[in-house]
């Protein structure tokens, strides 16, 4: 018997009280979890990844339109996931071979893969043609020659879509915007009709399609919509032009996840109804037939799926000025504060419901001034010892992580209505080595160190 949380306290999904009244994620006790797997360590509820799936399904299959929904693998992907996402019916965005790699290791199929990335290898062509990727989405006329080549020397037919600059800017934070006119992603939007023969008498490319994906952590369905605009206009245009139909439209991941109470809030379902309405009615106004329509999220479906647990081991306090709370992690395993300014909220765990009476700076344990998590939150009066959760943690925190000051990357665990698993084992310092050689100059007399 679990006990509903009170919303007034705390409003996120997947929370309540377990039957010994302690906080618990998809069933299973936050402070049992860090005993068992220690601190730091990311945990990430299998519903919620399951729902925040299904909600983008069950938006789309309302709409009467085909489609396709890509879970974006960057914002975060191991063996587990791609096996879930499988079981889910979702298609894959990738940016490497290394994310393809992975992805047929955890059993997805290679046909609902799609490769992106603005600089893709030879080597990584060749390997995604070789395993059969279903589609290249190509980024630039570099690309598309090896591409063709590569299709050539294989004797292979490839899907391809073609990556597009709309020219259309957003209102997030500057490192995460790709659709503004000089973005480093794709093929100017002023250039691509020129460009279109050279995609279309490719002897072993099948055009499928065009792509955007103009940035991220949007709530805003304004430039969605100017987006869709801009794309539409394109497909127009190609069948004006060159009576080549375009069979699929891309626009991209992009929702916004909840950090904190005081960000905004787009229901994954308002998205997908208001981009479909969209699109529907731009293509009826250009006497379009609606193309299938894709799109990509990642931060939507995985960010509040993840939490992660710290525990402090110091507190300091400079008289008068600041009051830090020094957790066992910061910046390797979560580096979004010190890149985006990005913002957090966070719990102690073993004193939950306890009043909040003093105004801290949860700083991390790595050698940089700017390894801070929060700058100011109000807390508990906290102890080391203490038990913290951050929220919202599962969206490029593993993905990004780092081994900064030689400390390994923390476990990832999957809860699921009370059962616990590790999906990534703990780093540990000979799995942190395991590569590093001494070249054999340095040690030609049989010594290591200093004569
Ligand atoms: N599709 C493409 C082509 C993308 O480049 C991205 C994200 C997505 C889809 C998924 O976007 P999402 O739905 O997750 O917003 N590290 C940054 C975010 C970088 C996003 C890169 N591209 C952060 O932590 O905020």
């Amino acid at each position: 018997m679990t006990i509903a949380l009170d919303k007034e306290i705390i409003s996120r999904k997947g929370f309540e009280f377990d039957e010994e009244n302690k906080l618990a994620f998809d069933g299973c006790c936050l402070e049992k979890l860090a005993k068992k797997y220690g601190t730091p360590s990311y945990i990430f509820s299998e519903n919620m990844i399951r729902e925040q799936c299904q909600e983008h399904i069950k938006a789309f299959d309302k709409c009467n339109i085909d489609y396709e929904v890509l879970y974006a693998g960057k914002a975060f992907l191991v063996q587990a996931m791609a096996h879930i996402l499988n079981e889910e019916s979702m298609s894959l965005d990738v940016s490497s071979a290394g994310e393809i790699y992975m992805a047929l290791e955890g059993g997805f199929p290679a046909e609902r893969i799609y490769f992106h990335g603005n600089n893709k290898s030879k080597e990584e062509l060749n390997f995604a043609l070789e395993r059969n990727v279903g589609t290249i989405i190509i980024d630039n006329f570099c690309e598309l020659e090896s591409l063709e080549q590569i299709a050539n020397k294989l004797n292979k037919k490839v899907n391809i879509m073609v990556r597009i600059i709309p020219g259309v800017d957003t209102h997030t934070n500057e490192k995460i915007k790709t659709g503004q006119v000089d973005s480093k992603f794709g093929i100017p939007i002023r250039d691509f009709l020129d460009f279109f023969p050279e995609i279309i008498t490719k002897n072993h490319l099948i055009y499928q399609g065009i792509h955007c994906h103009i940035g991220s952590q949007l709530f805003d369905m304004q430039s969605y919509h100017l987006a869709a605009k801009e794309m539409i206009e394109t497909i127009k245009s190609i069948e004006d032009k060159y009576r080549v139909k375009t069979n699929m439209l891309n626009l991209g991941g992009g929702l916004g996840a909840r950090y904190t109470q005081k960000d905004p809030y787009l229901s994954i379902s308002d998205y997908v109804h208001q981009l479909v309405k969209k699109v529907k009615e731009i293509c009826s106004k250009k006497q379009l037939a609606v193309p299938k329509l894709l799109v990509e999220p990642g931060r939507s479906i995985i960010a509040e799926a993840g939490i992660t647990l710290y525990s402090i081991g110091a507190i300091k306090e400079i008289k008068g000025l600041k009051k830090y709370l020094i957790v066992d992690g910061g910046m390797a395993d979560n580096p979004r504060p010190s890149l985006y300014d990005a913002r957090y909220e966070a719990l102690i765990v073993n004193k939950f419901g306890e009043e909040a009476v003093e105004n801290v700076t949860v700083a991390g344990k790595y050698c940089e001034s700017g390894d801070v998590l929060i700058d100011n939150i109000k807390l508990p009066q906290a102890e080391c010892g203490d038990l913290l959760v951050f929220f919202t943690t599962g969206a490029y925190h593993y993905a990004m992580s780092s081994n900064y000051n030689g400390f390994p990357r923390p476990p990832v665990i999957l809860v699921n209505k009370g059962m616990d698993g590790l999906m990534v084992k703990g780093e540990t310092y000979q799995y942190l080595n395991q590569n590093h050689i001494i070249p054999e100059w340095l040690n030609h007399n049989g010594t290591h160190g200093a004569k």
